[in-house]
């Protein structure tokens, strides 16, 4: 039992130090997360996802990238300074609006991408003992509330960490961790087992884990006595594993849709759907899609 869970969670840890292989050569230089899915980068609808749920302290894991995301949440005086010469009203508060009200951003550098459980373990200094989150912005998440604050709930109805999960088909269990669980409640369940990326043969269960979790102080724990697994990487799945052996954690059902942008395909569908409800272009990209079928 942990009592980190009794008070609001206030910080969300952003892991934006990975290589972006899959996405190469567009992530030469800039970060993955750095990807407009049509006007704002991935990682923009993961801060405003974030605000929502009420965070307040927004902690980036930057790598050799680190600039475009620094960049996009600081003050562009140059940039400001023209537009409002222009009178461009709107796209001034376009420009202005990447970091949400009454939020602040810091950064500490992963110097090199030794694995997401290596990326958290990064940000212990800054988080310290508190329960926080943690935001993978390639996993884009359409939901209504979002689903950080979905899961902030069942933190908080629950007492414990809690992850976001979804069914995947079996023959893609390798691409993500699997959780074996015993039945809670509607939407909740208890995590008996967690591994990373299983063969669809050895799977325990279709139930993946998806880019959102929140997470006991412990974890920083067991990340430090967690060996390199999968990949050769210092993975997050083997050091929730074992902090089960001394906290509950639970997997949560979100309701949404979830678009994996850290491959071109879901990236390609999160463009096509947001596209087409886009306030200044939806109607017109609907009716091209149209036009395009017939
Ligand atoms: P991925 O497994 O998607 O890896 O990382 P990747 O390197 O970003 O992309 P590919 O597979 O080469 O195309 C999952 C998340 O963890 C972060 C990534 O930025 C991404 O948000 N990450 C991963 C780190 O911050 N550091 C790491 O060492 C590894």
């Amino acid at each position: 039992m942990t009592h980190a869970f009794n008070r609001p969670i206030r910080k969300a840890v952003f892991p934006v130090a990975g290589l972006g292989s899959r996405f190469l050569p567009a992530t030469k230089a800039i970060a993955k997360e750095m990807l407009p899915v049509v006007d704002k980068p991935l990682i923009q609808y993961a801060v405003e996802e974030a605000a929502e749920a009420g965070i307040t302290e927004l902690i980036f894991v930057t790598g050799r990238t680190k600039r475009s995301i620094e960049d996009h949440f600081d003050k562009a005086y140059e940039l400001e300074t023209e537009l409002e010469a222009r009178g461009k009203h709107e796209l001034l508060a376009a420009a202005r609006s990447a970091v949400p009200p009454g939020v602040s951003c810091c950064y500490v550098r992963q110097s090199e991408a030794l694995g997401l459980g290596h990326a958290v373990l990064c940000a212990e200094p800054i988080v310290g003992d508190e329960a926080f989150a943690v935001i993978l912005a390639d996993d884009l998440i359409d939901a209504q509330p979002g689903a950080l604050k979905q899961m902030l709930a069942a933190a908080r109805a629950h007492q414990a960490s809690v992850l976001a999960v979804q069914n995947v088909p079996r023959d893609s269990t390798a691409s993500y961790g699997i959780v074996s669980t015993q039945p809670l409640d509607d939407r909740n369940e208890q995590v008996v087992g967690i591994v990373e990326k299983p063969a669809p043969a050895d799977a325990p269960s279709t139930l993946a884990v998806v880019g959102r979790y929140v997470l006991s102080p412990r974890i920083f724990e067991e990340i430090r006595r967690t060996p390199k697994g999968k990949g050769g990487e210092i993975q997050l799945t083997d050091a929730i594993s074992a902090m089960l052996a001394h906290e509950r954690v639970i997997a949560h059902r979100y309701i949404g849709q979830r678009y994996d942008c850290g491959a071109k395909l879901g990236y390609l569908m999160a463009t096509v759907e947001l596209g087409s409800r886009h306030p200044e272009v939806g109607e017109a990209f609907s009716a091209y899609l149209q036009q395009r079928q017939g």
